[in-house]
């Protein structure tokens, strides 16, 4: 059974539609990333698994629970927003309290004069206390408790929050760019710290960031969202090896992948700098356009200039040292393209602009994509097998 699903979830500002049927179903203690570029909609999608906004079509579903009409209040979906949203006038402790006092006590019993005097009152105050106690002992910010957020740094404003979130024992965790106002260092520190609080807490959770690095690094799933449709939902190893779309493919990876034009061949066949496919599909007739893809570590650059070598001559444009590694932009005039390399500096140290190359691309890391930007299957042709087929 999925902890949480989602099916066919559509929402149109006017005639502008944001999501396209939308579906996702998550395990229980999932962690599931949602990336995207900025504006395809994933705050939308959020705001609707938390009731903020309504879909136009579509179920949410928790447990077995339908959720989709439901208030927000009585979803048991628990959001962190970017922004925190911490009240500023309450210490940390008064903020984590403020969902357990909502849940837990009436309006009357709210009150600040009255409420003492409620029947119950007493009891169910010191139990708030003593769970925002257990849950500021669980994140390590036991200390923080009585501070105002505009005496927190932007890393323990974000922990509070988290904290606040968490206390309720929500059923699903939304998290929408919760680190995007940390600093970059802090950034990479608080994503170690935010899978490791999930970990804990086994709830499914939901988390929206347009970072890719940071969707492939924390999630148990990554769901890649562009232009209303989800394009693919996989571990992150499948989205970053075996990309569905060529938007998923140049929407992970960094440097980007490398993305050419080309069309099939007779035979259904794709090539490119030594690496030759064949399409599994054999309908697809020569002279179709396609686009190619293949990743910068899987390029081989070659210096020098010989005659009579395999792989596509070029020149190099542009070397970047970054230490453990080193980016090559290689420029192809024949192809009017520019290919990105990236290589170990034993495999690069030696280029520098205007280098002589060639380029060799592997077979078995080549991607073709359709007109319509979908994976084709193709098998790799290994060139010992084209070497054998051209002297046999
Ligand atoms: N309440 C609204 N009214 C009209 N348009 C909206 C509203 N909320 C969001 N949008 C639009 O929907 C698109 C998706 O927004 P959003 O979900 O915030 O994207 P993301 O979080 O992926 O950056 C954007 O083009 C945004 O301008
Ligand atoms: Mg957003």
């Amino acid at each position: 059974m999925s902890a949480l699903s989602l099916r066919n979830i559509e929402k149109s500002f006017g005639a502008n539609q944001i999501l396209k049927g939308i579906s996702l179903d998550a395990a229980p203690g999932e962690f599931i990333a949602l990336v995207g570029p900025s504006g395809c909609g994933k705050s939308t999608l959020l705001r609707i698994l938390a009731g903020l906004e309504s879909a136009d079509a579509g179920e949410i579903v928790v447990g077995d629970t339908v959720i989709t009409d439901m208030q927000p209040a009585d979803r048991n979906v628990a959001m962190v927003f970017q922004s925190y949203a911490l009240y500023p006038h309450l210490t940390a402790s008064e903020n984590i309290a403020v969902p357990l006092a909502m849940r837990r006590l009436s309006t009357l019993q709210r009150l600040p004069l009255v409420g003492p005097l409620m029947p119950g009152q007493r009891k169910a105050v010191s139990e708030i206390g003593r769970d925002v106690r257990e849950m500021a002992a669980a994140l390590k910010i036991d200390h923080l408790l009585d501070r105002k957020p505009g005496q927190m740094s932007g890393g323990q404003r974000q922990r509070v929050a988290l904290a606040r979130a968490m206390v309720r024992r929500p059923a699903v965790f939304l998290m929408d760019e919760p680190l995007s106002n940390l600093d970059a260092n802090l950034r990479v520190h608080a994503r170690g710290e935010i899978v490791e609080l999930h970990r804990r807490a086994g709830v499914p959770t939901v988390y929206v960031t347009h970072d890719q690095a940071e969707a492939l690094s924390m999630a148990d799933r990554v769901a890649v969202m562009i232009g209303g449709e989800m394009l693919q939902l996989a571990a992150p190893q499948v989205i970053y090896d075996d990309p569905a779309h060529v938007e998923v493919a140049k929407f992970v990876g960094q440097p980007r992948i490398n993305i050419l034009n080309s069309h099939v061949m007779s035979g259904g066949i794709v090539a490119f700098a030594g690496a030759i496919c064949e399409l599994k599909d054999k309908n697809i007739t020569s002279g179709s356009p396609v686009t190619i893809g293949f990743r910068p570590e899987f390029v081989k650059v070659i210096a020098g200039d010989e005659a009579g070598e395999s792989g596509l001559r070029g020149r190099v444009e542009r070397v970047e040292f970054l230490g453990s590694e080193i980016i090559a932009y290689c420029r192809l005039d024949a192809i009017g393209a520019t290919v990105v390399a990236k290589l170990t500096p034993a495999e690069g140290g030696k280029l520098s602009s205007s280098t002589p190359v060639r380029l060799d691309v592997a077979a078995d890391h080549l991607f073709v994509f359709g007109a319509d930007g979908r994976r084709l299957a193709a098998d790799p042709i290994l060139q010992t097998n084209t070497a054998e087929l051209a002297h046999g």
